[in-house]
Protein backbone atom coordinates (compact mmCIF):
# COMPACT_ATOMS: atom_id res chain seq x y z
CA UNK A 1 0.00 0.00 0.00
CA UNK A 2 1.57 2.90 -0.88
CA UNK A 3 2.94 5.45 1.99
CA UNK A 4 0.75 8.33 0.57
CA UNK A 5 -2.55 6.47 2.26
CA UNK A 6 -1.13 7.83 5.81
CA UNK A 7 -0.75 11.59 5.00
CA UNK A 8 -2.12 12.94 8.49
CA UNK A 9 -5.24 14.42 6.17
CA UNK A 10 -6.10 10.88 5.04
CA UNK A 11 -6.50 9.93 8.47
CA UNK A 12 -8.83 12.83 9.41
CA UNK A 13 -10.69 11.71 6.27
CA UNK A 14 -11.12 7.89 7.58
CA UNK A 15 -11.67 9.56 11.52
CA UNK A 16 -14.87 11.40 9.52
CA UNK A 17 -16.47 8.68 7.66
CA UNK A 18 -16.93 5.84 10.59
CA UNK A 19 -19.33 7.75 13.07
CA UNK A 20 -22.41 7.86 10.19
CA UNK A 21 -24.44 9.86 11.71
CA UNK A 22 -26.68 13.16 10.43
CA UNK A 23 -24.02 15.47 12.48
CA UNK A 24 -23.23 18.01 9.73
CA UNK A 25 -19.29 17.09 9.83
CA UNK A 26 -20.46 13.82 9.11
CA UNK A 27 -21.52 15.20 5.67
CA UNK A 28 -18.61 15.93 4.19
CA UNK A 29 -17.06 12.45 3.46
CA UNK A 30 -21.00 10.81 2.43
CA UNK A 31 -20.30 13.91 -0.27
CA UNK A 32 -16.49 13.45 -1.16
CA UNK A 33 -17.16 9.85 -1.78
CA UNK A 34 -20.41 10.26 -3.69
CA UNK A 35 -22.01 7.78 -1.70
CA UNK A 36 -25.73 9.11 -2.76
CA UNK A 37 -27.77 6.61 -1.03
CA UNK A 38 -25.96 7.13 2.67
CA UNK A 39 -25.80 11.18 1.74
CA UNK A 40 -29.46 11.38 1.52
CA UNK A 41 -29.95 9.17 4.55
CA UNK A 42 -27.74 11.77 6.45
CA UNK A 43 -29.57 14.62 4.85
CA UNK A 44 -32.78 14.20 4.12
CA UNK A 45 -34.75 15.74 1.08
CA UNK A 46 -37.04 18.07 2.76
CA UNK A 47 -34.66 18.50 5.32
CA UNK A 48 -34.05 22.51 5.99
CA UNK A 49 -30.16 22.86 7.38
CA UNK A 50 -28.32 26.30 7.59
CA UNK A 51 -26.28 26.17 4.40
CA UNK A 52 -22.81 26.77 6.15
CA UNK A 53 -22.91 23.54 7.64
CA UNK A 54 -22.88 22.58 3.78
CA UNK A 55 -19.75 24.52 2.83
CA UNK A 56 -17.49 21.72 3.91
CA UNK A 57 -19.48 18.90 1.88
CA UNK A 58 -19.92 21.27 -1.10
CA UNK A 59 -16.14 21.81 -1.03
CA UNK A 60 -15.04 18.09 -0.91
CA UNK A 61 -17.72 16.84 -3.17
CA UNK A 62 -16.55 19.78 -6.14
CA UNK A 63 -12.85 18.32 -5.06
CA UNK A 64 -13.46 14.80 -5.81
CA UNK A 65 -15.55 15.39 -8.88
CA UNK A 66 -18.77 14.12 -7.32
CA UNK A 67 -21.26 15.58 -9.51
CA UNK A 68 -24.42 13.93 -8.27
CA UNK A 69 -23.40 15.06 -4.86
CA UNK A 70 -22.98 18.58 -5.99
CA UNK A 71 -25.90 18.88 -7.62
CA UNK A 72 -27.96 17.34 -4.23
CA UNK A 73 -26.20 19.59 -1.50
CA UNK A 74 -27.17 22.69 -3.77
CA UNK A 75 -30.90 21.27 -4.01
CA UNK A 76 -30.46 21.21 -0.24
CA UNK A 77 -29.54 24.82 -0.12
CA UNK A 78 -26.10 25.31 -0.14
CA UNK A 79 -24.71 28.11 -1.10
CA UNK A 80 -22.83 28.77 -4.26
CA UNK A 81 -20.43 30.49 -3.29
CA UNK A 82 -19.70 28.43 -0.48
CA UNK A 83 -15.97 28.48 0.94
CA UNK A 84 -14.24 26.74 3.25
CA UNK A 85 -10.48 27.93 4.59
CA UNK A 86 -8.53 25.65 1.71
CA UNK A 87 -10.87 27.94 -0.59
CA UNK A 88 -14.26 28.52 -2.92
CA UNK A 89 -16.08 25.26 -4.07
CA UNK A 90 -15.73 26.89 -7.70
CA UNK A 91 -12.22 27.59 -7.31
CA UNK A 92 -11.40 23.34 -6.17
CA UNK A 93 -13.47 21.98 -9.09
CA UNK A 94 -11.59 24.49 -11.41
CA UNK A 95 -8.12 23.73 -10.29
CA UNK A 96 -9.07 20.19 -10.96
CA UNK A 97 -10.52 20.82 -13.83
CA UNK A 98 -13.80 18.93 -13.18
CA UNK A 99 -15.76 20.72 -15.79
CA UNK A 100 -19.31 19.25 -15.04
CA UNK A 101 -19.05 20.54 -11.73
CA UNK A 102 -17.29 24.07 -12.28
CA UNK A 103 -20.91 24.57 -15.02
CA UNK A 104 -23.01 23.36 -12.11
CA UNK A 105 -21.66 25.94 -9.53
CA UNK A 106 -21.60 28.82 -12.46
CA UNK A 107 -25.12 27.96 -13.63
CA UNK A 108 -26.42 28.28 -10.05
CA UNK A 109 -25.17 31.61 -9.75
CA UNK A 110 -21.42 31.38 -8.48
CA UNK A 111 -19.30 34.35 -8.95
CA UNK A 112 -16.32 33.24 -11.01
CA UNK A 113 -14.21 36.20 -9.40
CA UNK A 114 -14.48 35.51 -5.97
CA UNK A 115 -11.20 34.73 -4.21
CA UNK A 116 -10.51 31.91 -1.59
CA UNK A 117 -8.12 30.14 0.49
CA UNK A 118 -4.76 31.06 2.58
CA UNK A 119 -3.53 32.98 -0.89
CA UNK A 120 -6.75 34.50 -2.01
CA UNK A 121 -6.71 32.98 -5.32
CA UNK A 122 -9.46 33.96 -7.71
CA UNK A 123 -11.28 30.58 -9.52
CA UNK A 124 -8.89 31.28 -13.07
CA UNK A 125 -5.65 31.70 -10.92
CA UNK A 126 -6.41 27.57 -9.43
CA UNK A 127 -7.41 26.53 -12.82
CA UNK A 128 -4.12 28.40 -14.50
CA UNK A 129 -1.55 27.12 -12.07
CA UNK A 130 -2.89 23.29 -13.30
CA UNK A 131 -3.44 24.18 -16.92
CA UNK A 132 -7.18 23.39 -16.80
CA UNK A 133 -7.83 24.78 -20.07
CA UNK A 134 -11.70 23.63 -20.04
CA UNK A 135 -12.50 24.95 -16.88
CA UNK A 136 -10.92 28.47 -17.58
CA UNK A 137 -13.05 28.34 -20.57
CA UNK A 138 -15.98 28.10 -18.39
CA UNK A 139 -14.72 30.73 -16.24
CA UNK A 140 -13.85 33.25 -19.03
CA UNK A 141 -17.80 32.20 -20.44
CA UNK A 142 -19.35 33.30 -17.08
CA UNK A 143 -17.41 36.62 -16.79
CA UNK A 144 -14.29 36.02 -15.16
CA UNK A 145 -11.57 38.99 -15.65
CA UNK A 146 -8.54 37.23 -17.48
CA UNK A 147 -5.95 39.73 -16.31
CA UNK A 148 -7.45 39.97 -12.20
CA UNK A 149 -4.43 40.00 -10.10
CA UNK A 150 -4.78 37.41 -7.36
CA UNK A 151 -5.69 39.65 -3.77
CA UNK A 152 -2.15 39.20 -2.64
CA UNK A 153 0.37 39.59 -4.98
CA UNK A 154 -1.18 41.22 -7.99
CA UNK A 155 -0.55 38.03 -10.00
CA UNK A 156 -2.87 37.59 -13.23
CA UNK A 157 -3.44 34.19 -14.50
CA UNK A 158 -0.31 34.31 -17.10
CA UNK A 159 1.65 34.63 -14.21
CA UNK A 160 0.55 31.65 -12.66
CA UNK A 161 0.48 29.32 -16.26
CA UNK A 162 3.72 30.12 -16.59
CA UNK A 163 5.48 29.51 -13.11
CA UNK A 164 4.40 26.04 -13.56
CA UNK A 165 5.28 25.47 -16.73
CA UNK A 166 1.54 25.06 -18.45
CA UNK A 167 2.34 26.37 -21.97
CA UNK A 168 -0.92 25.74 -23.61
CA UNK A 169 -2.89 27.64 -20.43
CA UNK A 170 -0.30 30.36 -21.38
CA UNK A 171 -1.33 29.91 -24.79
CA UNK A 172 -5.36 30.22 -24.06
CA UNK A 173 -4.76 32.90 -22.12
CA UNK A 174 -3.46 35.12 -24.27
CA UNK A 175 -5.80 34.30 -26.76
CA UNK A 176 -8.53 35.42 -24.53
CA UNK A 177 -6.83 39.17 -23.96
CA UNK A 178 -4.41 38.16 -21.21
CA UNK A 179 -1.61 40.78 -21.65
CA UNK A 180 0.10 43.41 -20.58
CA UNK A 181 -2.20 47.21 -20.32
CA UNK A 182 -0.84 49.92 -22.18
CA UNK A 183 2.09 51.78 -20.13
CA UNK A 184 2.35 55.53 -20.92
CA UNK A 185 5.76 55.95 -22.26
CA UNK A 186 8.35 58.10 -20.00
CA UNK A 187 9.06 61.09 -20.94
CA UNK A 188 12.91 62.82 -20.61
CA UNK A 189 11.92 65.49 -19.19
CA UNK A 190 9.55 63.75 -16.67
CA UNK A 191 12.84 61.45 -15.53
CA UNK A 192 14.73 64.65 -14.94
CA UNK A 193 12.20 66.20 -12.84
CA UNK A 194 12.34 63.01 -10.71
CA UNK A 195 14.07 62.97 -7.69
CA UNK A 196 16.41 60.26 -7.44
CA UNK A 197 16.72 60.04 -3.29
CA UNK A 198 12.65 60.12 -2.87
CA UNK A 199 13.60 56.90 -5.50
CA UNK A 200 16.06 55.75 -3.08
CA UNK A 201 13.31 55.52 -0.20
CA UNK A 202 10.96 54.07 -2.49
CA UNK A 203 13.43 51.58 -3.39
CA UNK A 204 13.94 50.33 0.05
CA UNK A 205 11.56 47.54 -1.18
CA UNK A 206 13.89 46.26 -4.00
CA UNK A 207 16.54 46.90 -1.99
CA UNK A 208 15.03 43.68 0.37
CA UNK A 209 15.92 41.55 -2.53
CA UNK A 210 18.46 43.15 -4.69
CA UNK A 211 21.83 44.01 -4.11
CA UNK A 212 22.52 47.91 -5.37
CA UNK A 213 26.41 47.43 -5.23
CA UNK A 214 28.06 46.52 -8.10
CA UNK A 215 28.13 42.41 -7.65
CA UNK A 216 26.04 42.58 -4.47
CA UNK A 217 24.44 39.68 -3.82
CA UNK A 218 20.58 40.13 -3.37
CA UNK A 219 18.76 38.87 0.59
CA UNK A 220 15.71 37.25 1.40
CA UNK A 221 13.96 34.07 0.68
CA UNK A 222 13.95 34.70 -3.60
CA UNK A 223 17.34 37.33 -4.06
CA UNK A 224 17.23 39.21 -7.39
CA UNK A 225 20.46 40.05 -9.21
CA UNK A 226 22.33 43.45 -8.30
CA UNK A 227 20.98 46.25 -9.90
CA UNK A 228 24.40 48.45 -10.17
CA UNK A 229 24.16 49.87 -13.47
CA UNK A 230 21.04 48.23 -14.48
CA UNK A 231 19.65 50.93 -16.80
CA UNK A 232 21.48 50.39 -20.24
CA UNK A 233 22.37 46.75 -19.19
CA UNK A 234 21.66 43.69 -21.28
CA UNK A 235 18.45 41.87 -19.60
CA UNK A 236 19.58 38.60 -17.76
CA UNK A 237 22.97 39.28 -17.97
CA UNK A 238 24.55 38.65 -14.59
CA UNK A 239 27.05 35.83 -14.37
CA UNK A 240 26.20 32.70 -12.49
CA UNK A 241 22.76 34.45 -11.52
CA UNK A 242 19.68 31.70 -11.83
CA UNK A 243 17.42 33.56 -13.44
CA UNK A 244 13.80 32.26 -14.61
CA UNK A 245 14.03 30.74 -17.99
CA UNK A 246 10.95 33.70 -18.40
CA UNK A 247 13.88 35.96 -18.07
CA UNK A 248 16.11 34.60 -19.96
CA UNK A 249 13.96 34.78 -22.90
CA UNK A 250 13.99 38.73 -22.42
CA UNK A 251 15.97 40.45 -25.06
CA UNK A 252 17.76 43.38 -25.64
CA UNK A 253 18.62 46.23 -22.62
CA UNK A 254 17.20 47.86 -19.54
CA UNK A 255 16.64 51.33 -20.88
CA UNK A 256 14.57 53.63 -18.55
CA UNK A 257 11.73 52.92 -21.28
CA UNK A 258 11.52 49.32 -20.85
CA UNK A 259 11.57 49.36 -17.25
CA UNK A 260 8.93 51.54 -16.89
CA UNK A 261 7.03 48.42 -18.56
CA UNK A 262 8.64 45.82 -16.26
CA UNK A 263 8.35 47.95 -13.16
CA UNK A 264 4.73 48.61 -13.82
CA UNK A 265 3.10 44.43 -14.11
CA UNK A 266 6.43 42.46 -13.95
CA UNK A 267 4.10 39.47 -14.16
CA UNK A 268 2.25 40.72 -17.14
CA UNK A 269 5.54 42.06 -18.66
CA UNK A 270 7.67 38.90 -17.92
CA UNK A 271 5.32 36.16 -17.09
CA UNK A 272 6.31 33.33 -15.11
CA UNK A 273 9.81 35.76 -13.51
CA UNK A 274 10.70 34.73 -10.24
CA UNK A 275 10.51 37.99 -9.01
CA UNK A 276 7.03 37.77 -7.48
CA UNK A 277 6.75 41.08 -6.03
CA UNK A 278 8.07 44.67 -6.59
CA UNK A 279 5.58 46.29 -9.28
CA UNK A 280 5.11 49.94 -8.93
CA UNK A 281 1.54 50.66 -10.24
CA UNK A 282 2.39 54.39 -9.24
CA UNK A 283 3.73 56.11 -12.13
CA UNK A 284 5.38 58.93 -9.89
CA UNK A 285 6.72 56.82 -7.79
CA UNK A 286 7.87 54.61 -10.61
CA UNK A 287 9.34 57.19 -12.25
CA UNK A 288 11.33 58.08 -8.82
CA UNK A 289 12.58 54.61 -8.53
CA UNK A 290 14.01 54.65 -12.49
CA UNK A 291 15.57 57.89 -11.78
CA UNK A 292 17.82 56.51 -8.87
CA UNK A 293 18.31 53.33 -10.66
CA UNK A 294 19.97 55.53 -13.31
CA UNK A 295 22.05 56.92 -10.60
CA UNK A 296 23.64 53.33 -9.49
CA UNK A 297 27.22 52.54 -11.67
CA UNK A 298 28.39 49.04 -12.29
C1 LIG B 1 10.71 39.55 -3.60
C2 LIG B 1 12.04 39.90 -4.08
C3 LIG B 1 12.14 41.02 -5.09
C4 LIG B 1 11.71 42.32 -4.97
C5 LIG B 1 10.95 42.94 -3.83
C6 LIG B 1 12.13 42.99 -6.18
N1 LIG B 1 12.79 42.13 -7.00
FE1 LIG B 1 13.54 42.55 -8.83
N2 LIG B 1 14.03 40.60 -9.09
C7 LIG B 1 13.90 39.62 -8.14
C8 LIG B 1 14.30 38.36 -8.72
C9 LIG B 1 14.27 37.01 -8.02
C10 LIG B 1 14.69 38.63 -10.03
C11 LIG B 1 15.12 37.63 -11.09
C12 LIG B 1 13.84 37.33 -11.85
C13 LIG B 1 13.89 36.18 -12.83
O1 LIG B 1 14.94 35.58 -13.07
O2 LIG B 1 12.80 35.90 -13.36
C14 LIG B 1 14.52 40.05 -10.23
C15 LIG B 1 14.83 40.72 -11.43
C16 LIG B 1 14.79 42.10 -11.60
C17 LIG B 1 15.24 42.81 -12.77
C18 LIG B 1 15.87 42.19 -14.00
C19 LIG B 1 17.36 42.11 -13.71
C20 LIG B 1 18.25 41.60 -14.82
O3 LIG B 1 19.44 41.37 -14.53
O4 LIG B 1 17.79 41.40 -15.94
C21 LIG B 1 15.04 44.15 -12.53
C22 LIG B 1 15.32 45.29 -13.48
C23 LIG B 1 14.47 44.26 -11.22
N3 LIG B 1 14.33 42.99 -10.68
C24 LIG B 1 14.13 45.44 -10.60
C25 LIG B 1 13.47 45.56 -9.37
C26 LIG B 1 13.06 46.80 -8.78
C27 LIG B 1 13.36 48.17 -9.35
C28 LIG B 1 12.41 46.49 -7.63
C29 LIG B 1 11.69 47.43 -6.66
C30 LIG B 1 10.71 48.30 -7.24
C31 LIG B 1 12.45 45.04 -7.49
N4 LIG B 1 13.12 44.50 -8.56
C32 LIG B 1 11.90 44.33 -6.43
C33 LIG B 1 13.42 39.76 -6.86
C34 LIG B 1 12.81 40.91 -6.37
Amino acid sequence: MPLRFFRPTRLLFLLFVLPSAAAPQALAPLAASGDMPALKAALPEGSSPDPETLAKPLYFAAQRGQEEAVRYLLSAGAFPDSATDFGTALGIAARNNHTGIVSILLEAGADPNLPGGEDLLMPLHQAAERGAVEAARLLLGHGADVNAGAVRYGWPAVHFAERKGQTEMAAFLREMGAGLAPVEPLQPAELEAADPEEGRVLAFECAGCHGMAPGETGTGQHPGPSLAGIVGRAKASVEGFPYSEAMLAQTGDWTAEELNIFLADPFNAVPGTEMGRGNQPDRAARVAIIAYLSSLAL
